[in-house]
């Protein structure tokens, strides 16, 4: 408990030393001439030293509470440590320089080795909260991660990795490397873990992805841990299939898909995606987005990631952003007829915010979810016509964007748990609509 708070004070504490060592900086080099240097260096240089220790100390603490893993941490951990070792030597040496009996020299070196390593343990740091390459986010780069090309017939692409995305990456990917493990694309879970591959291809019991997931839930090595959102009795089975059928990337879905028991529950669930006639064929065509457009968007906090590799399409996401604003939706304009997917979820953003939305002709996804859209949003987005899937769950949509959306032509899903709607409207929304899949939960308010 003490331990846990303690630790997360080290986000706050670790920006005392970085304050401290650019001060010392500033009075030993552009203020060098300054009376009675060295005693106040020798003080500031007993803080810098001191809080470094706290931060360092912090970050052990933190570092306890298991939510990072992988060699980000380990370098990130170490380099801390060192840092703090450094800047208590770094106050001694000072001392031994004031008095003459080491050079001066040796002091400034040892200065810029202590600068040195708090950069990078303070990079490292950046990396593992904001994820590898925050420092320098390069288009380019990213989307490489994307290996497989979005076919939506691929099957792999389109029912076993948004199963792994569910209920694995977010403990297997970029900075969360647990047991070595990124999950998060095709090349990565081939390369596999500290102990090597994680599957043999047609040959599930000798692979250790799905032996993990087959144990039993208190076995620790079972897969995801206990605590965490477990796989269904389904995805158990389509992973082991999987690898069953040869783990590949580019396997197509077989033509008897829907009646086999195993993938039947993945089709049906999206079955919009699945049918490769409705995406695959039909997906517009549209110029490439502007790079310094999408590069913008990155530096601002953005997803995008284009739906395959090469394609103008985009999928966009306001997932790691932390605040977005109405106004700050009007960077998306000039690449609006890109977007096929936009996930808004959890952002502040009100009714006002759907002027911009409704001009992604070309969109087919949809989440509103957790924003502050309500109805007078949605009738600013009934001219979606490809739009298939919307979810307001947790919005405050009631009983009238239920008219409004029967009329949308693509739709074929609406996801509306925590949300102002009655179910005898939904009821009658069901039997008006019944191309379209409404799934209220049973959550609905009163
Ligand atoms: C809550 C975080 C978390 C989630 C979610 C999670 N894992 Fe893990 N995983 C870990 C940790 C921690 C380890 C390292 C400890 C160990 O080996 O048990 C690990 C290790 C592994 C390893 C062994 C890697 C190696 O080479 O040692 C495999 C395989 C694995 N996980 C597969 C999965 C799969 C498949 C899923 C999703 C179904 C999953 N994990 C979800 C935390 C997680």
């Amino acid at each position: 408990m003490i331990p846990e708070f303690l630790g997360r004070l080290h986000p706050l504490v670790l920006h005392i030393p970085i304050g401290v060592y650019v001060l010392i900086f500033i009075l030993q080099y552009p203020m060098r001439r300054l009376r009675d240097r060295d005693d106040i260096l020798h003080s500031v240089l007993i803080i810098g030293a001191l809080s470094a220790v706290a931060a360092a100390g912090l970050g052990w603490l933190l570092s306890l509470e298991g939510d990072h893993a992988g060699d980000t941490l380990e370098w990130h951990r170490w380099l801390g440590v060192a840092f703090a070792v450094s800047s208590v030597l770094l106050a001694v040496i000072h001392l031994f320089a004031a008095k003459g009996k080491i050079p001066r020299n040796a002091y400034h070196t040892a200065f810029f080795i202590n600068l040195t390593l708090m950069t990078l343990a303070g990079h490292n740091g950046g990396n593992l909260t904001h994820g590898e390459g925050y420092l320098l986010p390069s288009f380019t780069q990213q989307d490489v991660s994307k290996e497989v090309p979005v076919d939506s017939s691929a099957l792999f692409h389109s029912i076993v990795m948004p199963v792994l995305e569910r209920k694995c990456v977010t403990c297997h990917e970029a900075g969360k490397t647990k047991g070595g493990l990124r999950m998060d694309g095709y090349a990565r879970l081939l390369k596999g873990g500290k102990h090597g591959p994680i599957f043999v291809a047609g040959d599930p019991m000798n692979s250790e992805m799905i032996r993990r997931i087959h144990l039993p839930i208190d076995d620790e090595k079972h897969m995801p841990p206990a605590k965490k959102p477990q796989l269904t009795a389904a995805e158990t089975a389509l992973l082991h299939w999987w690898v069953l059928n040869g783990a590949s990337a580019t396997m197509r879905l077989p033509a008897d898909a829907a009646s086999n028991d195993t993938l039947n529950p993945f089709i049906k669930v999206d079955a919009a995606i699945m049918d490769p006639l409705t995406v695959m064929d039909t997906l517009p065509s549209v110029a490439m987005p502007d790079s310094t457009v999408l590069r913008s968007l990155k530096t601002a906090g953005w997803s995008v990631r284009p739906i395959a590799q090469g394609s103008a399409l985009l999928d966009l996401s306001a997932v790691n952003m932390s605040a977005l604003s109405d106004k700050d939706l009007d960077a998306l304009i000039p690449i609006t007829a890109n977007i096929l997917w936009l996930d808004l979820s959890g952002m502040p953003i009100t009714d006002a915010s759907m002027s911009v939305v409704a001009r992604c002709k070309n969109m087919r996804r949809l989440s509103l979810k957790g924003t502050r859209v309500g109805t007078e949003g949605i009738r600013k987005i009934v001219g979606l016509t490809s739009l298939q899937q919307l979810n307001l769950v947790n919005t405050s949509a009631d009983d009238a964007v239920l008219p409004l959306l029967g009329n949308l032509p693509a739709l074929d899903r609406i996801y509306a748990w925590q949300t102002l709607i009655t179910p005898s409207a939904a009821e009658q929304f069901r039997q008006q609509s019944p191309r379209i899949r409404l799934e209220t939960g049973f959550n609905v308010k009163p």
